[in-house]
Parts: structure tokens; C-alpha cells; sequence
């Protein structure tokens, strides 16, 4: 970044979003933004009123930095250590996969599933993977009345997760465990509704994934095996036990892998009233399936 006297808001976004884009950023505006707003400490609607201000060398120094890390490819949310998710923000590190906007759709599904519950005895919710804890505490911060379990095989995952949960006063209703899938859950309780985004992309995809995601973002968060259902396929048969009649599983899956994970509930007629949750770019996301009710089988 050249240096000048007059190194104002306005032209150090025009330059840096200038700079980010040569380099191949997509959001190059967004991530300028975000960074200065980081580099001044102030929130990022704050530069729009402070444009024609001039930013001190010092500030201009630590945005320098920022902006040459992007640049390297490092994701903005690792830069900042923060993500917003369903509206609430959440502290990420390079330990956990950066919650990502479609699913939010899991929450949505949940949410609405809960609230068909009583609330006495309170619902027992379990989220497998949890990463960031992203989906237990917006799940948890919206139905007061849940109980959620959230595991994860990442013990460095779990200690950011716990930190979440904490920062948005839900950690009394969340029990973190370390546990590979479902194997290190004691006995009780009896789930009504089991949350995962579990790890679904195959070997040969993580190939093509961006750089940006092979090289920061951690690959057990992301890779199912080498077809990409081999998480998914070993949390399906360990859910059914653990589901109580007439529980919920919903999946977070991509549009690739959507006819394998059908075929794999198909094989456990346990699993009824099964339907796709489309994104907001009309693709299959969540897939939603109910254990059989009481007496029913
Ligand atoms: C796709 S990430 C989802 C993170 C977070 N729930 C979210 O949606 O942003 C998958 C998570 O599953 C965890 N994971 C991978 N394999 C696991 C296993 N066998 N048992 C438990 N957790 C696992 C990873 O550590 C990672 O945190």
C-alpha cells in the first residue's frame, strides 16, 4: 500500500478493494470494509460517516498487515476471529469451519420442529458436529425451553464452542462433549431431535475445493471420506437408537451427495416422513426424517 499524507476512510477502501480484486477476492469491497473496520476498532457501518477522515499511521499499519493476509488467501473470518450466524456473532479460529450462511437453514428447520413440542419436560436436543457451536446456541437462544448436547471428535473445536455458548449466556443449557459421532453419549437422555452439518465433502472434491478453504479451514470439518457420505452413513445408523419415538434427524447435505443419503435412510425403515429443505439458491440443503412414533413401527 503506497504511503501518502492524506490517506483517508474513503481512499484506503478504493485502493484496498482495487488491490483484493487484482489479487482474485470475490467480496473485495465487503472484506476492505471489514478489515478497516477491524484496523480502527470501530463497527463497519462507522466508516461510511467517517469517509473523508484521515486514518493514523498506526491503524494504517495493523490494516496493511490484515490486508496482505487476505490478500495470502486468509479467510476474513479467521482474520477478524469473528462470524456472524444467525444473527448473532460468533468467535471463529482456524479450529473450527467458519458457519457458513446456508446453515442457517438447519437452525430455521429446528426451530420450527421444536416448537411443536411441549415445552415440559424440556426437549432434548443433540447437535453432532458442532465446530464453533454455532447451531447449539442459536438453537438454544431461541427455544429457552430446549436442552441441547453438542459434540465433536475436536477438542479445540469444543473449547471455541464453549466460548460461544458463554458470550450468548446459553452454556447452562448446553452440555459440550468430546465423542467420536454418537459413541462417548451416555445412555440418557432419549433424543427429540438430532441437528448435524457433519463433514460430506469426498476426497476428490476437497481437491477442487478453493484454496482459501484447503488451506485454512480445518479438512476434518469438511471431508466425509472418499465419497463424502461416510460420516453421514455411520451418524444415520447410530441416530435411530438414539432418537426417542417420533424424533427428529435433520442433515445438512449438498445437491451431490442428496440421492446417496436418500439411499442410505431408505435402508433404515425406521426413518418416516422424510422431505428436502431447499436454499435460498433453490438447492436440496436439509434433509429432514422422523423416527417412527410410539407404537408404530
Ligand atoms: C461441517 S463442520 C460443522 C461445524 C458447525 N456445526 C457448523 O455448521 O458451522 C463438521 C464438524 O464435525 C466435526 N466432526 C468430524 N468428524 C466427526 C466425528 N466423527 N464425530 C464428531 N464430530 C466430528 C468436525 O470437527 C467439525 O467441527
Amino acid at each position: 500500500m503506497p504511503e501518502s499524507e492524506s490517506w483517508t476512510v474513503g481512499r484506503l477502501l478504493t485502493w484496498t478493494t482495487d488491490y483484493l480484486q487484482r489479487q482474485g477476492a470475490s467480496s473485495a469491497r465487503l472484506d476492505a470494509e471489514v478489515l478497516l473496520a477491524e484496523a480502527l476498532g470501530c463497527q463497519r457501518i462507522q466508516l461510511y460517516t467517517a469517509f473523508h477522515e484521515s486514518v493514523s499511521e498506526a491503524a494504517r499499519s495493523v490494516f496493511r498487515g490484515l490486508v496482505r493476509r487476505r490478500a495470502a488467501g486468509e479467510p476474513v473470518a479467521y482474520l477478524v476471529g469473528h462470524r456472524e450466524f444467525y444473527s448473532l456473532a460468533f468467535e471463529v479460529t482456524p479450529d473450527v469451519l467458519i458457519p457458513r450462511p446456508e446453515t442457517e437453514h438447519l437452525v430455521v428447520e429446528s426451530l420450527e420442529l421444536l416448537k411443536e413440542r411441549p415445552e415440559s419436560p424440556p426437549p432434548q436436543v443433540l447437535e453432532v458436529g458442532t465446530g464453533s457451536g454455532a447451531i447449539a446456541v442459536a438453537v438454544a437462544r431461541h427455544a429457552p425451553a430446549c436442552r441441547v448436547t453438542a459434540v465433536d471428535i475436536s477438542a479445540s473445536a469444543l473449547a471455541v464452542a464453549r466460548r460461544n455458548a458463554h458470550r450468548h449466556q446459553v452454556a447452562d443449557r448446553i452440555e459440550f462433549l468430546q465423542s467420536d459421532l454418537l459413541a462417548a453419549l451416555p445412555a440418557e437422555p432419549a433424543f427429540d431431535l438430532l441437528v448435524s452439518n457433519p463433514p460430506y465433502v469426498s476426497g476428490p472434491e476437497w481437491d477442487q475445493l478453493a484454496r482459501e478453504v484447503r488451506e485454512h479451514e480445518p479438512e476434518q470439518a469438511l471431508v466425509g471420506g472418499p465419497t463424502g457420505t461416510e460420516v453421514i452413513r455411520r451418524l444415520v445408523e447410530q441416530a435411530d437408537s438414539r432418537l426417542a419415538p417420533g424424533g427428529w434427524l435433520l442433515l445438512e447435505i449438498s445437491p451431490m451427495i442428496l440421492p446417496a443419503v436418500r439411499g442410505i435412510l431408505e435402508e433404515h425403515a425406521v426413518y418416516r416422513n422424510r422431505r428436502i429443505v431447499k436454499d435460498l439458491a433453490g438447492l436440496p440443503r436439509v434433509l429432514v426424517a422422523q423416527v417412527s412414533p410410539a407404537g408404530e413401527s
